[in-house]
């Protein structure tokens, strides 16, 4: 039975995943800022799937307890097989381009905060030489945009950090997973314009599943965004500049 570390989990998309690990007899460790609604959704699993799910807070910028977070999260479950970092906030990009404090809060929010966690977790994982780590990426990350490059600029890195994280666990059997979302039908995307084949967070949940089950190492969801990525990629920086998007 896998013990799995779900970070994020007041998110729409953790919480549908979180189930879906749990439909499969995951116990779960659930935690998030908002310690009382991520006990709401662990509550609801356990009622659901009639598994063990534990609730607790989780701060990504408060780097100095990610240690001991884990290592009580790990006792909790009585070990750890994965960790699924959900965790990630859009900002306040408008703002993130003229105040260097908010610029920053949103990379802690979505890079440092992941660094910080993921390399408590990395150790731990490979000396057992086993487990999985699931990332939750973007596909703002994949290009630097006028309108979102500071959000942007954190998730590119820290899907930069899942491949070398990758290739430094290949050995020790330990697996990474980068997911670059599309638009999922969240809080985080509610009311905002432009928004393109936008998905619901079970959708988005059930194709990470399926790709963490086949052992993929990254994936665009939905599958739509990978050739349009490849696409936006190659337009020359020049003309590229001149779209406001
Ligand atoms: N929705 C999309 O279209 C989309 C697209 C690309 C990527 N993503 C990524 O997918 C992930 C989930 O996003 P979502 O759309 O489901 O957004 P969401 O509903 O706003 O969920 C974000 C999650 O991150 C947690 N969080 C935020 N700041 C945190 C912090 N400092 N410490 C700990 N937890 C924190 C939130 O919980 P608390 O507020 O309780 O802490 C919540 O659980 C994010 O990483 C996001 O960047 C989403």
């Amino acid at each position: 039975m896998r013990r799995v570390l779900i970070l994020g989990a007041t998110s729409p998309i953790a919480r549908a995943l979180a189930r879906e690990f749990a439909n499969h007899g995951a116990r779960l460790y659930l935690a998030a800022r908002d310690g009382a609604e991520v006990e709401r959704i662990a509550e609801d699993i356990r009622v659901r799937a009639g598994v063990e799910a534990h609730a607790g807070t989780f701060d990504a910028t408060g780097f100095e307890s990610h240690r001991e977070f884990t290592a009580n999260a790990a006792r909790t479950l009585d070990g750890l097989d994965g960790v699924v970092v959900a965790f990630g906030t859009l900002g306040d990009e408008e703002r993130a381009h003229t105040d260097a404090s908010a610029a920053l809060a949103t990379v802690s929010q979505n890079f440092t905060g992941a660094v910080s966690l993921l390399t408590v977790v990395a150790e731990r994982l490979e000396a057992e030489r086993r487990g999985f780590i699931i990332v939750l990426a973007s596909v703002a990350g994949d290009r630097g945009r006028a309108r979102n490059y500071v959000y942007g600029s954190a998730k590119g890195a820290l899907a930069l950090f899942a491949q070398g994280l990758r290739a430094r666990l290949a050995n020790a059997g330990v697996r990474v997973l980068t997911v670059k979302l599309g638009t999922v039908d969240t809080r985080m995307t509610w009311g905002r314009e432009g928004v393109l084949f936008t998905i619901s967070p079970e959708a988005a949940a059930a194709a990470i599943f399926e790709a963490w089950k086949r052992g993929r190492e990254v994936v665009y969801v939905p599958r739509v965004w990978r050739p349009i990525m490849l696409a936006m990629k190659m337009i020359p920086e020049r003309w590229f500049k001149r779209v406001k998007f």
